[in-house]
């Protein structure tokens, strides 16, 4: 979990859809350029949140997880990577994908915790917590 000290607010998601909507609406805050590392585990909805984020963006495209890709890039407004398989920053400098946190488009990071020693200053982040009964709670700044 990487934290930045920033004041966060708290969502409670009932549903996937509930999910998306407030990814939508959390694009209407970012600017281009912004870096968000999404925390949480492994099912939390961190790509159903990243649906709804390019959702609001205006990409149409389906968002699938970039697993095996590291990092999906949507016409350059919109950069998701997946660093699950990334061991170290140095391999993300090696591939490339460092390149992509300041080419001007929105980048969406889960599994930042891998890369944490290239990730850049000033980070934006949201945190996806599984509570019972299919609820998450999305504690975001
Ligand atoms: N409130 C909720 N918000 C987001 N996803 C939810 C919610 N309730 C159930 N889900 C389900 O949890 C799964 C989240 O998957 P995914 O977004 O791929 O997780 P992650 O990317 O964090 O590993 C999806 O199958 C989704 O339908
Ligand atoms: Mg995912």
């Amino acid at each position: 979990m990487v934290y930045n000290g920033n004041r966060m607010a708290v969502f409670i998601s009932k549903s996937a859809q509930d999910t998306i909507n407030f990814g939508r609406e959390y694009a209407k805050t970012l600017s281009a350029g912004d870096v968000v590392l999404l925390n949480g585990s492994m099912g939390a909805g961190k790509t159903v949140f990243a649906k709804g984020v390019a959702q609001g963006l205006g990409i149409e495209d389906e968002i699938l997880s970039p697993t095996y890709a590291y990092m999906n890039d949507y016409y350059g407004k919109l950069y998701h990577y997946d660093c699950y398989r990334l061991k170290n920053g140095a391999q993300a400098e090696a591939l490339g994908l460092c390149d992509y946190f300041c080419a001007g488009g929105v980048c969406l990071v889960e599994w930042a915790e891998n890369i944490s020693d290239v990730l850049p200053t000033g980070c934006k982040i949201v945190t996806i917590e599984i509570l019972a009964d299919g609820k998450r709670r999305i504690t975001y700044e």
